[in-house]
C-alpha cells in the first residue's frame, strides 16, 4: 500500500515565488509541491498538502496526520524558531516529522540559527531549496522502508 505522507508549510510559505526570491526562489509553493507530488507518486507514495499561516491550524493538521499519515514533511517557516506549541505536537503524535528549509538557516540571521523543532523531528533538511523537499521525501520513505 502507498505511504501517506503530509507535506505541511507554515507561514508566509504560500508566498513562494514573489517572496524574497534571492533567498527562496523564483518557484511557487504550487509548482514545487506537483512535482514532489509526481515524484512521490513514482516511489509508491501519496501526498497530501496543507499551508496555513496560523499556528493553531498548523497544530490541528499535525494532531489530524496521527489519524491518516504514515509520516510528515514539515516547514514551520518562522515558527522553527520559537513555537513551543508545534514542537509540543510533533512530540505529541509519534509520526516522523521532517523538518524542511529552502534556505541554509544557520548561514542567515542569528536568530534563525535555532530551531525548537529538529530536536523532535527524525531529521532535518536544509539549505538546498525545493530540493530540500525532496531529500526531505528520500529519507523519510527510506526511514519509513
Ligand atoms: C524557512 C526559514 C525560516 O527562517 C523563515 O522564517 C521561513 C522559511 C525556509 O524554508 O528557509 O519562513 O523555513
Amino acid at each position: 500500500m502507498a505511504r501517506q505522507i503530509l507535506v505541511l508549510n507554515g507561514p508566509n510559505l504560500n508566498l513562494l515565488g514573489t517572496r524574497e526570491p534571492e533567498v527562496y526562489g523564483t518557484e511557487t509553493l504550487d509548482d514545487i509541491l506537483a512535482d514532489l507530488r509526481s515524484h512521490a507518486g513514482a516511489n509508491n507514495a501519496e501526498l497530501r498538502d496543507f499551508q496555513s499561516n496560523t499556528e493553531g491550524e498548523l497544530i490541528d493538521a499535525l494532531h489530524e496526520a496521527k489519524t491518516w499519515a504514515d509520516g510528515v514533511i514539515f516547514n514551520p517557516g518562522a515558527f522553527t524558531h520559537y513555537s513551543i506549541a508545534l514542537r509540543d505536537a510533533v512530540a505529541s503524535i509519534d509520526l516522523p516529522v521532517v523538518e524542511v528549509h529552502l534556505s541554509n538557516i544557520h548561514a542567515r540571521e542569528e536568530f534563525r540559527h535555532h530551531s525548537v523543532l529538529s530536536a523532535v523531528c527524525l531529521g532535518v533538511v536544509a539549505g538546498f531549496g525545493r530540493t530540500s523537499y525532496f531529500v526531505a521525501l528520500e529519507g523519510l520513505l527510506t526511514h519509513l522502508g
